[in-house]
C-alpha cells in the first residue's frame, strides 16, 4: 500500500511476517483411497483426505477428466470447496472453535478485537501486541469525507443493508490502486481497513437514515465503545460508557466474528476467486447474508415475536411453521450444520438475561418470555425433534438488539459488521494458496435440446402476452402490482 505505514505495521512487520506464514493452509496427504464404480462399469481411485477435525473428504478434482462425470449436489450439502484453518463446527455436538479455541471460552475471556487479532495472525495477542493492535484499529475507524456524500443520496426509507451493500462497494473506488492482492502485508492492511472501518460505515447509515448528524470516532474510546459512541451520542451532550452494554455488544461481535463455508462467506470466496477488488468481494458477501434465511433471519425473529404477540398463540403458529401450505419457517430454528443446540445460541440467551437485567424495558422482557415459552414448545414437538431444529444464534440476538436500543432494520447490519473479520480473513486465507482457481461450479442442464430459430414474421403469438404492461413513468416509482 501506498499510504505510509502506521504504528502498527512499522513495530511488527518482521515480527508477524513469520508468524502470518502459519496462516496459509497446506494440504493434508491424502489419509486414504475411496473406489468408485461408475454406471458404465469403470472404477477410479480417488484420494480421501483427513483434517484435524471433521469428516474425511474424496477429492473429486480429478473426477470429470478421468471419466467423463460431474457430481450434482445443489445447495452444496456434501460438497468442500476449500481447505481452511480458520473455524471449526461439529453440527452434531453443538462445538464451534475459533482457530482451536471454543466459542464459549472466547465468549467468557477474550474480546472481539483479540478475535479479529486471532483470525488475523492465527495465534492469541500478547497484552502489548493487542493494545497496539485496537490502537491501530480505533485509529483506521475513520472514512474519507467523500464517501460519506454517498449516505445523502439514498431513499429516506431505505433499508439500512442496501446502504451497507451500497457504501461497502464503494470503499473500493477508494482503496484499489494502492495495493496488492498477492502481497500478503498488502492484505493484512485490506483486513485491518475493512473491519475498523465497518463499525463507522453502519453508524453512519443508520444515523442518515434518521436524519441525525454523523458523528467521527474518538480515540479515547474501545473499538466496541466507539460504535456506540457513533451511533447513539449527539454532539450536545456527553457519552456515558455503560460497562454491561459495551460488554454484552463484545460478545456478540465475537459470536458472529466466523462460521466457515457459511452462504455470505462462500460469495466472498467465490468473489475472490476472480482477483476482484476485496471490498467489492465483501459488499458480494453482505447482499448474501441479507436474506431471512441467513443473516435476516435475527431481523424476522423480531418480527415473528411481535406477530405471536402473545403466550396463547404459540401452538397456532408451531401449526403454521410445520405445515408445508405457505412458506413461513420458524425463524431462529434450524441450520444447515448444527443438527444440535447452536453454542452460540447458549452464549446469547445467557447475555439476553444479563442485559434485560440491566436495562429492565418491559416489552423486551416479555418478548424474552415469549422467546423461551416458543422455544420450549418447539423442542417438545416431534416435527422439530425428527428434523433437528434448535435454537441458532439469531433466535435471541434480535431480544438482546432491541433492549440496547438497536432498531430492527439494523440487526442484519450488525450482523455484517460483526462477520466482516471472518470474510475478509477467509478472503486473505484464498489469496494466500500457492494455486488459485476460479470457482465455477458445473450444472445439470435439463432444458431444451439445440432447436431450430425461426425468424420473427414466421413465429406464432403466445395466447397470452407475458409481457407485463406497466404505467407511465412507472421507472420513477418503483415496482406497480399489475
Ligand atoms: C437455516 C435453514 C435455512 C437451513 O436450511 P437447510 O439446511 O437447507 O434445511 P432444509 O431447508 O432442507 O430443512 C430440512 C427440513 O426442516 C424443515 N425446516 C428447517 N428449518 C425450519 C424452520 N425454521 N421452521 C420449520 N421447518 C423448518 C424444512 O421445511 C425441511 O422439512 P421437510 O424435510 O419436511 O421438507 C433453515 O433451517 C431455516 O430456514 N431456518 C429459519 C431461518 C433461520 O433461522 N436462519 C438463520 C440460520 S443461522
Amino acid at each position: 500500500m501506498s499510504q505510509s505505514p502506521n504504528k502498527w505495521h512499522q513495530e511488527t512487520i518482521e515480527s508477524q511476517k513469520s508468524k502470518m506464514e502459519k496462516t496459509v493452509p497446506i494440504s493434508p496427504l491424502p489419509s486414504d483411497i475411496a473406489t468408485l464404480t461408475l454406471p458404465n462399469g469403470k472404477t477410479i481411485q480417488l484420494p480421501v483426505y483427513k483434517g484435524t477435525k471433521g469428516p474425511p473428504m474424496i477429492d473429486i478434482t480429478q473426477l470429470q477428466s478421468k471419466t467423463g462425470y460431474f457430481t450434482l449436489d445443489p445447495g452444496f450439502s456434501s460438497t468442500g470447496a476449500c481447505i481452511s484453518t480458520m473455524t471449526y463446527i461439529d453440527g452434531d455436538k453443538g462445538e464451534l472453535l475459533y482457530r482451536g479455541y471454543p466459542i464459549e471460552t472466547l465468549a467468557k475471556y477474550s474480546s472481539y478485537i483479540e478475535v479479529c487479532y486471532l483470525f488475523i495472525y492465527g495465534h492469541l495477542p500478547s497484552q502489548k501486541e493487542l493494545s497496539l493492535f485496537e490502537e491501530t484499529m480505533v485509529s483506521e475507524m475513520m472514512i474519507n469525507e467523500k464517501l460519506i456524500e454517498f449516505y445523502k443520496g439514498f431513499a429516506t426509507d431505505s433499508h439500512p443493508m442496501a446502504i451497507m451493500v451500497g457504501v461497502v462497494g464503494a470503499l473500493s473506488a477508494f482503496m484499489h490502486k494502492d495495493f496488492d492482492v498477492n502481497d500478503p502485508r498488502d492484505r493484512e492492511q485490506i483486513a485491518i481497513k475493512l473491519v475498523a472501518k465497518m463499525p463507522t460505515l453502519a453508524a453512519y447509515a443508520y444515523r442518515t437514515a434518521l436524519g441525525l448528524p454523523i458523528i467521527y470516532p474518538n480515540k479515547k474510546y474501545s473499538f466496541i465503545e466507539n460504535f456506540l459512541y457513533m451511533m447513539f451520542s449527539t454532539p450536545m451532550n456527553d457519552f456515558n460508557v455503560d460497562k454491561v452494554i459495551v460488554k454484552a455488544l463484545d460478545t456478540i461481535f465475537m459470536l458472529h466474528a466466523d462460521h466457515e463455508q457459511n452462504a455470505s462467506t462462500s460469495t466472498v470466496r467465490i468473489a475472490g476467486s476472480s482477483l476482484a477488488n476485496p471490498f467489492a468481494c465483501i459488499a458480494a458477501g453482505i447482499t448474501a447474508l441479507w436474506g431471512p434465511y441467513h443473516g435476516g433471519a435475527n431481523e424476522a425473529v423480531l418480527n415473528m415475536l411481535k406477530e405471536i404477540g402473545n403466550k396463547e398463540n404459540i401452538p397456532k403458529y408451531l401449526q403454521k411453521a410445520k405445515s408445508k401450505d405457505n412458506c413461513f419457517r420458524l425463524m431462529g430454528f434450524g441450520h444447515r450444520v448444527y443438527k444440535n443446540y447452536d453454542p452460540r445460541a447458549k452464549v446469547m440467551q445467557e447475555m439476553c438475561y444479563s442485559v434485560l437485567e440491566k436495562t429492565q424495558r418491559a416489552n423486551d422482557i416479555l418478548e424474552s418470555q415469549l422467546a423461551i415459552l416458543l422455544e420450549q414448545a418447539a423442542l417438545k414437538d416431534d416435527y422439530f425433534i425428527q428434523r433437528k431444529l434448535y435454537p441458532n444464534v439469531d433466535f435471541y440476538t434480535g431480544i438482546v438488539y432491541e433492549a440496547l436500543s438497536i432498531p430492527t432494520s439494523m440487526f442484519t447490519v450488525m450482523f455484517a459488521v460483526q462477520r466482516s473479520i471472518g470474510w475478509i480473513c477467509q478472503w486473505m486465507e484464498m489469496m494466500s494458496e500457492k494455486v488459485q482457481r476460479i470457482s465455477r461450479p458445473r450444472q445439470l442442464y435439463v432444458g431444451e435440446d439445440q432447436r431450430e430459430y425461426i425468424p420473427i414474421q414466421d413465429r406464432k403469438e403466445e395466447e397470452k402476452s407475458r409481457v407485463c404492461k406497466l404505467p407511465m413513468h412507472s421507472s420513477l416509482f418503483g415496482l406497480v402490482k399489475v
